[in-house]
């Protein structure tokens, strides 16, 4: 075997389509719910907020999509992503396993984010968009949505949870640079922010807050603006696929397949974007990666929180879905990995989760900044907090090969790098962060405020 470290497409290998799970699914589709009528929800109600072509994605049940030569053209600043083989962190671990990474910080704002924030900007353009509205938790999706906007000359304005807005000023400064505004939420510029502020003014805002704060502003602004979403929904997911569509090829050029595929979950979609291609392949083609969703302790959707319907967002605007919740409610810790802050996950990983097919576990703060310092001296990549969760999984794994002897290929997503999540890393360093389980009795009061819906049986 040669001892070739990084595996690079060339920009003709771009690929041309996107992958829909939903033509694959093994397990049969949840409803969508109107968050007030509790009826599966019409293009109609979602218009308000999304352009057709979205919407119409939403529910395709097509395999694969076509990739808009707009969008190539954009992608092809950054994209095809290198795949590496880490081989310092291997050798570091003194592990026979094979540990291969995805780099999604090589995009010009750092991170994912963008596969989709250029489609959904370009559909949105096409449809006869303004403007839009988002909410970002860690700043990737804000900074990726504003270089998106930029480029389709569409206004943007951004709900930055107040507690990520305050320890990460750059982020803000990036979106701006791209043109976009960003306001700390809970603001009193809603109608929701404003109620929040009431209750508590030292609110540090949440995911759940300013996506009903994004969500109100384009509501309630006679169809001049639209909302944009960073993940969860399956257009989402399925703008990500490119990843796991590349990192296909890449693993081939190794000459290698992956027994494990690891990513990140906050809402599902890097993860989701490297699995997704690799699910259709054990489905499909007889293969038998087993996918690795890994979330911090302090917000364990998947391993703690209760599969059920519920809202996707605080003020109980957005629609109604059946995930792992830990209740629409949820304020979480202010924990450093500002990305993976949602109470939800997006419905078709739960889906599949809870019929088996992905596995996931949930790892603590300081193992998983552990992780980051040694994958950063290893292979010299400051990864995003987000990111570190799966190096942490993916250390986890190489050391049970090394015990167990085998030669274990794993494959992570670095869903992006972590050169604005100073103030993280310094605080790592300096001894100040800690370990935060998520307390059950939170979980357990979060879910007498469900709604109550009632399906046809
Ligand atoms: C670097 C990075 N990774 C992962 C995530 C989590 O989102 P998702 O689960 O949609 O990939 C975020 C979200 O902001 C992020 O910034």
């Amino acid at each position: 075997m040669s001892d070739q470290t990084r595996f690079i497409l060339d920009q003709s290998d771009l690929p041309r389509e996107w992958y829909n799970v939903n033509a694959d699914m093994p397990v049969p589709p949840t409803p969508v719910l109107h968050p007030q009528t509790m009826e599966p929800v019409t293009p109609d109600f979602l218009s308000v907020l999304f352009p057709m072509e979205l919407i119409m994605q939403e529910i395709s049940t097509e395999r694969y999509i076509e990739i808009p030569e707009e969008v190539r053209e954009i992608y092809k600043l950054w994209r095809p992503t290198p795949l590496l083989r880490a081989r310092r962190l291997e050798k570091m671990l003194g592990t026979p396993a094979h540990i291969y990474y995805k780099n999604e910080g090589t995009s010009p704002p750092g991170s994912h984010k963008p596969n989709t924030a250029v489609a959904q900007a370009f559909y949105n353009k096409v449809a006869g968009t303004k403007a839009l509205t988002t909410e970002t938790g860690a700043g990737q999706w804000g900074s990726a949505l504003a270089m998106a906007c930029n480029f389709f000359d569409l206004d943007l304005e951004v709900y930055m949870v107040k507690v990520s807005y305050n320890h990460k000023p750059y982020r803000r400064i990036m979106m701006e640079t791209y043109g976009a505004q960003v306001f700390a939420s809970p603001t009193d510029r809603t109608q929701f922010g404003r109620s929040v502020l009431d209750e508590n003014p030292d609110s540090p805002g949440s995911l759940g807050i300013a996506i009903s704060e994004a969500v109100e502003v384009a509501a309630t602004s006679n169809g001049t603006k639209k909302y944009s979403l960073g993940s969860v929904l399956n257009h989402v997911l399925m703008h990500q696929s490119i990843i796991g569509e590349e990192a296909l090829k890449q693993m081939d050029m190794a000459g290698e397949y992956p027994d494990v595929v690891i990513g990140c979950v906050g809402g599902g979609s890097n993860f989701s974007g490297l699995a997704y291609p690799f699910l259709r392949q054990n489905l499909r083609d007889g293969q038998r990666t087993r996918l690795l969703a890994v979330e911090p302790n302090a917000t364990p959707s998947l391993t703690r929180g209760v599969y059920t319907f519920d809202y996707g967002d605080s003020a109980k605007m957005a629609p109604i879905v059946k995930m792992h919740t830990l209740g629409h409610n949820f304020v979480p810790a202010p924990i450093h990995a500002g990305g993976l802050r949602y109470h939800g996950m997006a419905p078709s990983l739960c889906a599949l989760f809870d019929a088996g097919y992905i596995e996931a576990k949930a790892v603590s703060q300081l193992a998983t900044f552990e992780a980051a310092i040694q994958f950063a001296r290893s292979e010299g990549i400051v990864p995003a907090p987000e990111s570190a969760h799966a190096i942490r999984a993916a250390i986890d794994e190489a050391l049970e090969a090394k015990e167990k002897g085998d030669r274990r290929v794993i494959l992570f997503n670095l869903s992006g790098h972590g050169n604005f999540d100073m103030t993280a890393y310094q605080a790592y360093l300096a001894g100040e962060l800690q370990d935060y389980d998520y307390p059950a009795k939170e979980i357990e009061e979060a879910m007498k405020s469900l709604p109550k819906v009632e399906l046809p049986a």
